[in-house]
C-alpha cells in the first residue's frame, strides 16, 4: 500500500486560509488557485522559503520566480514602473498580466534566491482566493506554476496533489478553490525599456494589449542570455510524445481534438472545444493533456488550433510540449 502522503488538501475556508498563512510564516509552501493556473507559493521575503520552491519542483536555479502582490501600490514598492508598466497595470490588474520591471533598490524579496537580479516579474492576480491569501498573509508571495519542473501546469487542486503527493518536499498544503477559470498562464510583458516586449503569450491576448508599439520577443531559444529562462523550448510536457497539427491518428495515438471535424479523425480522445471556442480550449488544455497522458497510449496527436487570439498562447504551449526532449 501507498504510505499516506503528509500533503494536505483542503477546500477554501477562513480556517484553511488561516492555516495557509501559518505555513507561509513558517517558511513552508502552499499551493493556491489563481485565475490562470495553480501556484506553488512561498513567503517572497524569505530566501530559504523561495529557495525551497526550487528543490520541491526540481526547478533550475537560473529561472526566476514571479512575485504575486495584492495591489498596484504593493507592486510599486518592489519594482520601478515606467510609462508602459503603469498603463498596462492600470488597465489589466488585477488580472493575468505579469510585468517585468527593474527591481527597486532595497526591495526585500527573493525572486531568484540563488543570485542577484536587476529585474523582477510581478503579477497581481484577480482570483478571489489569491487575493484572500495575499491579503491575510500581508506580504508578497513568490509562486511558479504548481507542477514538477518541465511538466504540465495544474488547473485543478487534484492535479497538484498528483504531482507532489509522493514527494511533497516543502509543500505542506493545497488550497482547493476549484478549477482555474482561464487555464493558461499569464501574459508576460517586459517593461524594462521604453518599448514593451511580450516575453510569453498568455491569458491576455495581444490584440487586447492596446499599447503603442508593443513587440513580441523572438527569444524562445535556449541560446545566449535569455531574458526569460523559463521559456526553454521543451516545457509543459506530458510523459507521452506530443505531435501537433495532426490531421490523422497514427497507430497507438490518442487524439486531442479541436472543433467539429474531430469525429472525422477519431472516435477516441478528448475535444478541447467541439464548438471551436479558443477560451474553452485554453481552459481545458492542461487538464485534458493530463487525462490523455496514460500508458495505454503511445502518443498524443493534437489537431491544429487557429493561431490567433488565445490560440497563440495555446500553440506556444503545444509547440513546447512537442519539442524534442
Ligand atoms: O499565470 C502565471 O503566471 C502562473 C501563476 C501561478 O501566477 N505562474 C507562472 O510561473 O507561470 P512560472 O514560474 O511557471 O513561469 C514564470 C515565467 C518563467 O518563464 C520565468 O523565466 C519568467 O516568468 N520570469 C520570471 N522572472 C523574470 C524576469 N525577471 N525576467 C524575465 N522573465 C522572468
Ligand atoms: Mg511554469
Amino acid at each position: 500500500m501507498h504510505p499516506v502522503s503528509p500533503l494536505q488538501i483542503l477546500t477554501v475556508s477562513d480556517e484553511s486560509i488561516a492555516l495557509a498563512v501559518e505555513y507561509l510564516r513558517h517558511g513552508k509552501l502552499v499551493s493556491f488557485p489563481t485565475e490562470t493556473v495553480y501556484g506553488l507559493g512561498a513567503d517572497a521575503t524569505s530566501k530559504e522559503a523561495t529557495a525551497s520552491i526550487y528543490t520541491t519542483k526540481g526547478r533550475p536555479s537560473n529561472n526566476p520566480l514571479i512575485i504575486h502582490v495584492k495591489s498596484l501600490e504593493d507592486a510599486q514598492l518592489l519594482g520601478v514602473f515606467n510609462e508602459a508598466a503603469r498603463s498596462l497595470t492600470e488597465k489589466y490588474w488585477p488580472g493575468p498580466l505579469t510585468i517585468v520591471v527593474p527591481i527597486r533598490e532595497g526591495a526585500k524579496v527573493y525572486p531568484a534566491p540563488h543570485y542577484t537580479v536587476d529585474t523582477i516579474a510581478i503579477r497581481c492576480p484577480s482570483h478571489p482566493v489569491s487575493y484572500e491569501l495575499l491579503h491575510a498573509f500581508g506580504k508578497p508571495i513568490a509562486a511558479p506554476s504548481a507542477n514538477r519542473s518541465g511538466r504540465i501546469s495544474a488547473t485543478k487542486a487534484i492535479d497538484v496533489y498528483d504531482d507532489f503527493k509522493d514527494a511533497p518536499g516543502n509543500l505542506a498544503l493545497i488550497l482547493d478553490g476549484g478549477d482555474c477559470p482561464e487555464g493558461i498562464e499569464s501574459t508576460i510583458v517586459d517593461c524594462t525599456n521604453v518599448q514593451p516586449v511580450v516575453l510569453r503569450h498568455g491569458s491576455i491576448i495581444l490584440d487586447e494589449l492596446s499599447i503603442d508599439s508593443i513587440k513580441t520577443s523572438e527569444l524562445t531559444s535556449t541560446s545566449g542570455m535569455m531574458r526569460s529562462p523559463g521559456l526553454l523550448s521543451s516545457h509543459y510536457a506530458p510523459s507521452l510524445p506530443v505531435r501537433i497539427n495532426a490531421s490523422h491518428l497514427k497507430e497507438g495515438e490518442v487524439l486531442l481534438g479541436f472543433g467539429s471535424a474531430m469525429d472525422e479523425i477519431a472516435t477516441h480522445g478528448l475535444n478541447l472545444s467541439p464548438e471551436g471556442d479558443l477560451e474553452e480550449a485554453a481552459h481545458n488544455l492542461y487538464s485534458y493533456l493530463r487525462q490523455l497522458d496514460i500508458p495505454r497510449w503511445k502518443g498524443i496527436a493534437v489537431m491544429p488550433i487557429p493561431d490567433e487570439g488565445l490560440g497563440k498562447a495555446i500553440n506556444d504551449r503545444l509547440r513546447r510540449a512537442s519539442a524534442p526532449r
